[in-house]
């Protein structure tokens, strides 16, 4: 077959993967001005699309106080445009935005959008209402004031804490109030221009210090039967349901009905907790989007190690082994996102991609590998490390969002369809990726504190796209055909507006005389490369 030949042969895999039906489809889109940013399926992936496109987000969550503040913010925003950020995260609060019960100061919101388009940023605002790392710590002080009406959670019998209990009515209508009044303005100021992508709902909720509470209201809940739209849903799912969880549940004899105990034994007091704490942010979720329907999340305080058990980590917080819970309580909510401090990404990335659940991960350390994994092996919503506002603007984070932007065109038309992977180095210095009928044979080659990291996408027949730092890829196809693969070609290229722009050809040592491609270490880099095959 000649290469016109099997371009246009791509081309029709292209089309019947739906994958230049999707390039037109964003194309024609973009036309349209009453899009507001929203969530839609495409292939195996769920994509943000803002203003008709998609968007993947490179961001960044600024510090809790950074946003409380315009005059503190005024410095920043340059910083975060010197980072090469499209989105940053930032939080408002429900004690600046309700200072008195009903009387709302939309000043800082205003501000805080007037800053953001000011420097061609998007935003995604973070509700600190009723929870912020299971404690009520941003309520207003009128709620703080009212234990008599606003009801806390009592870690042990008739000891309140100074958090609102999930389990209050009064508690969740005061807070969905405060979150409608905050949507209702920004489908007023935003609704257009639609600076605000996404709403984060509350933050890092759960209970610390008990695995439930035991405030009266929910000494009653616990005693009743487990509510059968959850026993429903885990009928329905009981093949596909997490393990980590379902473990509980096949220890009572997959009961179908009857108090939280019998149903889910040892898992009881967790499964109560995500239930009723889920089912909270689901109405705070609903009241906002009924005013204006923004995509909405939850996030979570991950377990840090096998050996914790709730209450020492967020009870009923989104942690994986109870997305399920969640999914089941609050369909308002879109998605659950981690927030990944810990070493194993990877791990973590993939117990939050079950279940339906799309990746976004809204705070995470800020090494520049993770948003290359993130958004290459899981075509992730986006990426954003925390305290945005502390990196130099020299972080080695700068160079990768202006590589991942460079390929973002790239990246974007080949979501959905299989055909890219993510590379990170994670103890092994090895791995084995299969990807478009090759085996990739991928070593990990960076040296002391940096690390080795990466995305492939196969952009064509027998040729693919690799961008990162410090890795080796050898080659080998897996298909029906002549036995031998050789490289073809490999150049070194940016791409420029759109067009890929070559520069070195990349031979003798620097494709270790045609055996494999290889990325150098430092800033990352983009390479292509192509094969062909012969016995
Ligand atoms: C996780 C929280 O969600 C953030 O708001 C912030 O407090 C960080 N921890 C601090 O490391």
């Amino acid at each position: 077959m000649t290469m016109a030949a099997v371009s246009r042969q791509w081309l029709a895999v292209l089309a019947g993967a739906g994958i230049l039906a999707c390039a037109r489809g964003t194309q024609a889109k973009s036309d349209s001005s009453s899009d507001i940013p929203r969530l839609h399926k495409q292939g195996t992936t769920t994509r943000l699309v803002v203003d008709g496109k998609p968007f993947v987000i490179l961001g960044g969550e600024l510090h809790n106080s950074s946003a409380s503040s315009l005059a503190y913010l005024e410095p920043i925003w340059p910083r975060m445009v010197a980072l090469n950020l499209n989105t940053v995260l930032a939080v408002v609060s429900w004690e600046l935005l309700e200072p008195e019960e009903g009387k709302f100061d939309f000043a800082l919101v205003d501000g805080l959008l007037e800053g953001a388009r000011k420097h061609h940023l998007r935003l995604v605002l973070l509700w600190f209402g009723s929870w912020k790392n299971g404690v009520s710590s941003y309520v207003p002080g009128w709620v703080k004031r009212d234990v008599a009406r606003l009801a806390r959670m009592q870690p042990r019998a008739a000891e309140n804490a100074e958090v609102l209990t999930p389990l209050s009515d009064a508690n969740c209508r005061a807070d969905a109030q405060a979150f409608a009044a905050l949507m209702r303005h920004l489908k007023e100021v935003d609704g257009t221009r639609r600076t605000v992508l996404m709403v984060q709902v509350e933050n890092e909720v759960g209970l610390l210090g008990a695995s439930r509470d035991h405030c009266p209201l929910a000494e009653a809940a616990f005693a009743k039967e487990v509510p059968t739209e959850l026993m429903s849903y885990f009928q329905e799912r009981r093949d596909s349901l997490i393990p980590e969880f379902e473990k509980y549940w096949e220890a009572t004899g997959y009961k179908t009905t009857g108090t939280w105990t019998e149903v889910f034994g040892e898992g009881a007091d967790e499964a109560f907790m995500a239930w009723h704490m889920a089912r909270y942010l689901g109405r705070v979720t609903a009241a906002g989007k009924a005013e204006y329907p923004l995509p909405m999340y939850a996030n979570a305080w991950l377990v840090q190690n096998e050996g914790q058990k709730a209450g020492q980590y967020p009870s009923g917080g989104p942690v994986s082994k109870v997305l399920d819970v969640w999914r089941a309580a609050a369909p308002e909510i879109d998605f659950l996102a981690p927030d990944i401090y810990l070493p194993d990404f990877k791990a973590v990335c993939a117990s939050y991609t079950r279940s339906g659940n799309p990746l976004f991960i809204p705070e995470s350390s800020a090494g520049p590998e993770r948003a290359f994994y993130a958004i290459g092996q899981h075509e992730a919503i986006g990426f954003c490390p925390f305290a945005i506002d502390s990196l130099p603007a020299d972080h080695p984070l700068k160079d990768s969002y202006q590589v991942l932007a460079e390929l973002m065109p790239v990246i974007i038309e080949n979501q959905g369809a299989g055909r890219m992977r993510g590379l990170l180095r994670y103890k092994e210095d090895s791995e084995q990726v299969d990807l478009a009928g090759y085996r990739l044979e991928v070593s990990y080659r960076s040296e002391g504190k940096t690390s080795s990291y990466g995305l492939v996408i196969a952009t064509g027949p027998d040729e693919f796209l690799v961008a990162g730092s410090g890795v080796g890829i050898h080659f080998s196809a897996r298909t029906p055909g002549p036995r031998h693969t050789r490289i073809l070609s490999v150049d070194e290229g940016r791409f420029k507006e759109g067009r890929w722009v070559p520069g070195r050809r990349m031979n003798g040592d620097e494709d270790a005389g045609g055996w494999h491609l290889q990325l150098p270490g430092g800033p990352p880099t983009i390479q292509r490369i192509k094969l062909y095959r012969h016995d």
